[in-house]
């Protein structure tokens, strides 16, 4: 029981398909009314005594975005952060992670993490009593995606029932694309070469929960994108995977460039979680051109993880 919020058990925002959809939708709601309120977050957002509360975010890969936008929405939201790579921590000595997970709730209010391994995250949250958000693993990036339909949303309007196309690897950010499908209720074609098909365990949830409807997989990158309203794609190798070369060759034919955008909507934006590499997975008249909006989404992972660390820390 975290007494200090009034939960029986903390609210650890681990990945999407595991939450309410009412509550997913609840989220990115609050991440919109957050976005309008700009700096002041308004006191019906704000945590009960969230300014003695602490986020502790421990990092086990590089992170621009995810770093900077967790910091500076808990200082916006009127609380206070530790940032920590885990080779300082006991943890890169090899202290065991619920040891961690059960220290670290005696001093911090939440935990945001970056960690190679899924397993790892879900072996702190547990052990922790305040609660666990994935800041991303090898699995998925669900708050990168609360981000992305924030910014769908403000700016072709509600995404239940629209079309949007993932095109490259099938990696941990399209998993957590194919979650969100099922979850706010619109359609995702992904195209993948065979080689690099979404995790076939996230396959077997979105055909178990939506009859297979929600996501749409081929190896067609035009098949995928054609009346498309929004086209995804993101780096052809993550954090951690060693296998460059064979990864450029199988995924040349998905680079997302001119051509391909017009395939899709006329209107369609394009979106990339970032870092990009121009001239791989994008084309620099891509990304740098008038459908591009990847500056909104990366201003907007500000505004979600305010709405996030909210939902975690008690506002509903
Ligand atoms: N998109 C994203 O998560 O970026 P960082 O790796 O910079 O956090
Ligand atoms: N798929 C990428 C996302 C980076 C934010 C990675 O895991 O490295």
């Amino acid at each position: 029981m975290d007494a200090r919020i009034g939960l029986k058990s903390p609210r650890h925002f681990l990945d999407l398909d595991g939450i309410d959809a009412r509550v997913l939708r609840r989220i990115a709601d609050m991440a919109h009314e957050m976005k309008k309120a700009g700096k002041r977050v308004p006191k019906h957002l704000r945590p009960k005594d969230i300014e003695d509360m602490v986020l502790v975010m421990i990092f086990e890969k590089p992170s621009t975005r995810t770093r900077v936008s967790f910091d500076v929405a808990m200082r916006q939201l009127g609380g206070q952060t530790i940032g920590l790579n885990h080779t300082d921590t006991q943890l890169g000595r090899g202290e065991p992670i619920a040891d961690t997970a059960k220290v670290l709730s005696r001093y911090a209010d939440a935990l945001m993490v970056r960690t190679n391994l899924h397993g790892t995250l879900i072996e702190l949250a547990d052990n922790a009593t305040i609660p666990v958000i994935n800041g991303l693993t090898d699995r998925s990036h669900p708050c990168q995606v609360i981000a992305d339909i924030l910014t769908f949303e403000e700016s072709r309007g509600a995404i239940a029932g629209r079309t949007v196309a993932w095109v490259g690897d099938g990696n941990n950010v399209a998993s957590s694309w194919m979650h969100a499908a099922v979850k706010f209720g619109f359609q995702l074609r992904v195209a993948t070469p065979a080689q690099l098909k979404p995790d076939p365990e996230v396959v077997s949830w979105v055909k178990a929960e939506s009859g297979g409807d929600a996501v749409v997989l081929t190896d067609d990158p035009a098949e995928a994108v054609k009346g498309a309203e929004c086209v995804v794609t993101d780096t052809w190798v993550s954090m951690g995977q060693n296998d460059v070369a064979r990864r450029k060759q199988l995924l040349g034919a998905y680079a997302v460039d001119q051509k391909l955008m017009g395939r899709a909507a006329k209107d369609a934006i394009f979106m990339h979680c970032l870092p990009a590499y121009r001239g791989h997975e994008v084309s620099a008249d891509v990304i740098d051109g008038a459908q591009s909006v990847v500056f909104d989404e990366a201003e907007n992972r500000l505004h979600a993880q305010k709405a996030i660390l909210a939902w975690c820390l008690g506002v509903d």
